[in-house]
């Protein structure tokens, strides 16, 4: 049996976004709710990042079915280099939802990944250094592939990673007409490129690969604050379990 719960959290000048827990047996998991588009709403991971020369990242999304545009996953900036790494959608109304990686600034190209509906779908992407390979991959299985995407240098150190938004400077200038609307979570991130049948495995039996694993998706491992109020306003993800 699993429920869900959702809960509304707000800070001093109103802002809300909605987090939900969902109880499946004995474990929790945090699901984060972007209702609408706004150039505000977004979570930000609480984790120094190493400079990583591969990396997969990979996530459960529900787009909202209403919404349509370019809407990023996730964006990760540098002090140097605030378009460092990208999960980018474009979702067009009657239209497959189409998925693309940026690095070091270059962008790939959108392609087909899954259906636009209200479920969930799991997603991944690879890069690597060596030759800049990198894949996505749609519930489960690799939909693309590709090499080159800019191979000059590894993913830097000490950045800011962003659920949610796009950050046109470091951890800011968000833009509406490219935020994510919908709902994420389980999301993970390893520094070495994870192969094909790893990432079946996980879709299939529903286990995490530990190997390689620098970012695990807990409660405890988001702050959730409002980019414009000059106060960090931390809404300590804890406070739910209390809350139910
Ligand atoms: C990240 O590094 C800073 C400064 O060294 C430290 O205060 C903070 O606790 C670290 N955060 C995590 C999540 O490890
Ligand atoms: C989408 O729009 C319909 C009709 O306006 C509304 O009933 C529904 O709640 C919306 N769904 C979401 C996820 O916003
Ligand atoms: C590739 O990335 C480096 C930084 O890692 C950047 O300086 C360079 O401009 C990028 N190449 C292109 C063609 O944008
Ligand atoms: C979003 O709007 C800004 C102007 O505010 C524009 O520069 C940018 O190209 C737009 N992005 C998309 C994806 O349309
Ligand atoms: C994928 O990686 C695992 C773990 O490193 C390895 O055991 C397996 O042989 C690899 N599979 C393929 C198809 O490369």
């Amino acid at each position: 049996m699993s429920s869900l719960q959702f809960f509304l959290y707000c800070n001093a000048s109103f802002f809300c976004l909605c987090v939900g827990l969902k109880t499946i047996g004995s474990s929790e998991i945090l699901i984060l709710e972007f209702s609408g588009r706004s150039d505000r709403k977004h979570a930000r991971l609480l984790h120094n990042f190493s400079s990583m020369g591969s990396v997969t990242v990979c996530t459960r999304v529900r787009f909202n079915p209403n919404c349509s545009g370019i809407s990023t996953i996730f964006s990760y900036s540098i002090q140097s280099y605030i378009n460092e790494f990208q999960l980018r959608a474009n979702v067009i109304q009657g239209k497959t939802v189409q998925l693309a990686v940026l690095v070091h600034g270059i962008h790939g190209p959108y392609q087909d990944a899954f259906e636009h509906d209200s479920y969930w779908h799991t997603t991944c992407v690879t890069w690597s250094q060596i030759g800049g390979h990198w894949a996505l991959y749609a519930d489960g299985l690799a939909f693309y592939r590709g090499d080159g995407l800019n191979s000059t240098d590894s993913i830097g150190p000490d950045g800011l990673f962003i659920i949610g938004q796009e950050q046109d400077t470091f951890g800011g200038s968000f833009k509406k007409n490219e935020s994510f609307s919908g709902s994420i979570t389980d999301l993970h991130i390893w520094d070495r490129v994870l192969n094909s049948s790893e990432i079946s495995s996980m879709k299939n039996q529903c286990s995490l690969i530990s190997s390689g694993l620098v970012f695990q998706w807990r409660m405890t491992s988001q702050t959730i604050y409002d980019q414009v109020s000059s106060l960090m306003s931390t809404f300590m993800l804890k406070i739910l379990y209390f809350s139910s």
